[in-house]
């Protein structure tokens, strides 16, 4: 969300101010190495830009077209456009019941908190689909919700305690057993594998935290047994066959009864303060009072290991992979074994971070506490191009193991990492040894610290002051080792307006005006190597954004450095989340939020309440599809 109305963001720093910029000589230094960076770039084209050190380690590939589609213009209708030869239609939408005994979704009163408990939740994100036998499983995000949308009034009201918990329990995760019926897919009602994971569900603490002081509270003294998951944003899938849910905004859900209440030093720097967001669940739920229970944010910003097939598993919330606001979780296995995961902590100047597991993968050991041992590393890059992995150890930061779990934020700056322009989804290639990270945009870029006080300054991978456009920054791992320290990295795509602007803010060679766009945030790469990028930017069409149309999902060709626009989504949308049935037929994405500013009937059409969903895309030859 970003626009006119309060982002997340935007309202955190309202809530809780940065402290106001630095002094000239950080300026000027920072507008030196700016000029010094982008001069490769603009004036010999992002071609030239990419053949730094790390060209050699990049194996060569072929370069045919690789899209199956033909690029499409962009738009301001509320709807889903495709390319010629595509088709979408509605798979499974906010409110839609998942057991027969849940009634339709209504339009008039958008349902109960009983209906909503065992419905599809609100503006789904990541999601993935788990196959075990001949059995499949959608599995996804329900990060937030509109309060103006589920309650049915601008305000954003609720009228009473049972539409405070049917926003609460609009959160969290939805599975949902789908199969092929006459040919296409769809959700299976009623199955015993249909399952809602909510703010209420009991959850496991594991790894360095659990059971430590920390995360402690009233209602749980053994610190090892908390209630519930929110803010679920990206997502990550296991080799292993599990889930992992994704964390992020978890503090905008905590407040005090007495406004004034200051809390401490800690959460101030996860943006927790004395005000909610306007969901108020510390009117029904006392453990979201923050002046009484202030360790129940410890037990939030984490990333949740789920089950898909078993609807009686306790998830695991792996305090190993560290807190933040986590946006994804990209898995690899390394080549000796190790299991890597790549995270980004989306908040402006914060990190990009890597867990290297203690143990090592085995196909057909048991893999199920590989993530609560290892060790945690924030990325550090400099702008030879080159960059490295810095360890989060006692002996690095001065911290415990326990404290670095918890305060993990305090542990990067601790080292030095590098501020980064909101890191949101990391992609890693299918077959090379390439990452991919969306660093969607940040308007303090050179201008304010983040909360920590770290400085952010213009350079490296964030090479332009109050980004507004985003960037996709990749790195090689240095021997093609996962688990190694060093990298190299270079950056696949300025997001810009070259129909706007002709400097830097135009965008990256690779950007035009057939195919710009803003605010990167969903990646993916497909089975064929095809990186698909989906945007959450501003959508007014107009002064810099002017072209872009609404949100957007793009295919890029990581070799040539290719972008085709490939979808764009209904209005005040963003695009967010995407997977593909087992057979490749049928690509599921994600719509979150449409008509978050009142613009939109999706899909409904006039007099509908607009819908979070997601929506199945189809060739119409019923051909493969990524
Ligand atoms: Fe939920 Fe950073 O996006
Ligand atoms: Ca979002
Ligand atoms: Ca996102
Ligand atoms: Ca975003």
């Amino acid at each position: 969300m970003a626009k006119d109305k309060l982002s997340f963001d935007e309202h955190d720093e309202r809530v809780n101010p940065r402290p106001e910029t630095t002094d000239f000589d950080t300026i000027v230094e920072s507008a030196l190495s700016r000029r010094g960076f982008l001069g490769g770039v603009m004036s010999f084209g992002l071609g030239s830009f990419l053949i730094g050190s790390s060209a050699l380690t990049r194996p060569a590939l072929a370069t045919e077209d690789r899209f199956g589609f033909s690029a499409i213009p962009t738009s301001t209708e509320d709807t889903i456009v495709l390319p010629e030869g595509f088709e979408w239609r509605p798979f499974l939408q906010w409110g839609q019941p998942l057991w027969s005994d849940v009634p339709e979704f209504d339009h008039a009163t958008r349902g109960t908190a009983a209906s909503q408990a065992r419905a599809m939740g609100d503006n789904n994100d990541g999601m993935a689909v788990f196959t075990k036998g001949d059995r499949h499983v959608i599995v996804v995000n329900n990060e937030y919700t509109n309060t103006n949308l589920i309650w049915g009034n601008a305000e954003g009201t609720p009228a009473n305690d049972d539409d405070i918990e049917k926003g609460m329990v609009a959160h969290g995760v939805t599975v949902s057993e789908i199969a092929l019926v006459d040919g296409v897919w769809a959700t299976v009602k009623d199955s015993e594998l249909n399952r809602r994971v909510t703010p209420k569900t009991e959850m496991d603490l594991t790894g360095p935290a659990a059971g430590s002081d920390f995360v402690k509270t009233a209602a749980d003294p053994t610190g090892t047994k908390t209630l519930g998951t929110w803010n679920n944003c990206g997502n990550g899938e296991t080799p292993w066959g599990t889930y992992l849910t994704c964390e992020e905004n978890f503090n905008g859900y905590f407040s005090a009864a007495d406004e004034a209440h200051e809390v401490s030093a800690e959460l101030k720097r996860y943006g927790v303060s004395a005000k909610d967001w306007g969901y108020g669940w510390a009117k029904i739920d006392e453990r979201f009072d923050v002046s009484k229970h202030p360790n129940e944010p410890n037990r939030a910003g984490y990333i949740v290991e789920i089950d898909p097939f078993d609807p009686t598993a306790t998830p695991k919330k792996r305090t190993a992979l560290g807190r933040f606001k986590h946006e994804n979780a990209e898995v690899v296995v390394a080549a000796n074994g190790k299991v890597v995961v790549y995270m980004g902590d989306d908040e402006r100047g914060e990190f990009l971070y890597r867990f290297v597991s203690e143990g090592t993968y085995s196909a057909t050991g048991n893999n199920a506490d590989l993530l609560d041992k290892g060790t945690l590393y924030v990325a550090k890059f400099t702008d030879d191009g080159k960059g490295e992995w810095l360890a989060l150890t006692p002996e690095t930061t001065g911290m415990s193991e326990v404290e670095i779990a918890v305060h993990t934020r305090q542990a990067g700056s601790k080292v030095g990492a590098t501020t980064m322009d909101r890191p949101e989804w990391v992609a890693a290639h299918p077959t090379r040894p390439e990452v991919y990270v969306a660093l969607t945009n940040n308007k303090n870029r050179g201008k304010k610290p983040n909360a920590g006080g770290d400085e952010t300054p213009v350079g490296g991978p964030n090479p332009r002051e109050g980004n507004n456009y985003g960037q996709i920054a990749r790195w090689w791992p240095a021997g093609g080792d996962h688990t190694a320290q060093g990298f190299t990295w270079d950056l696949y795509a300025l997001a810009g307006n070259p129909t706007v602007h002709s400097d830097a803010y135009a965008g990256s060679a690779n950007i035009n005006a057939g195919n710009m766009f803003n605010s990167p945030d969903g990646m993916m790469f497909d089975e064929t190597g095809l990186l698909w990028i989906q945007t959450d930017g501003n959508y007014s069409n107009d002064k810099d954004f002017a072209g872009q149309g609404n949100n957007q999902m793009l295919a890029g060709d990581t070799v040539t450095g290719e972008i085709r626009r490939f979808l764009v989504g209904p209005k005040e949308c963003e695009i967010t989340g995407m997977c593909w049935s087992p057979d490749r037929r049928t690509m599921f994405v994600g719509i979150q939020h449409p008509g978050e500013e009142g613009g939109s009937s999706f899909p409904g059409g006039t007099g509908t309440v607009p819908r979070s969903g997601i929506y199945a895309i189809t060739r119409k030859d019923g051909g493969l599809i990524g």
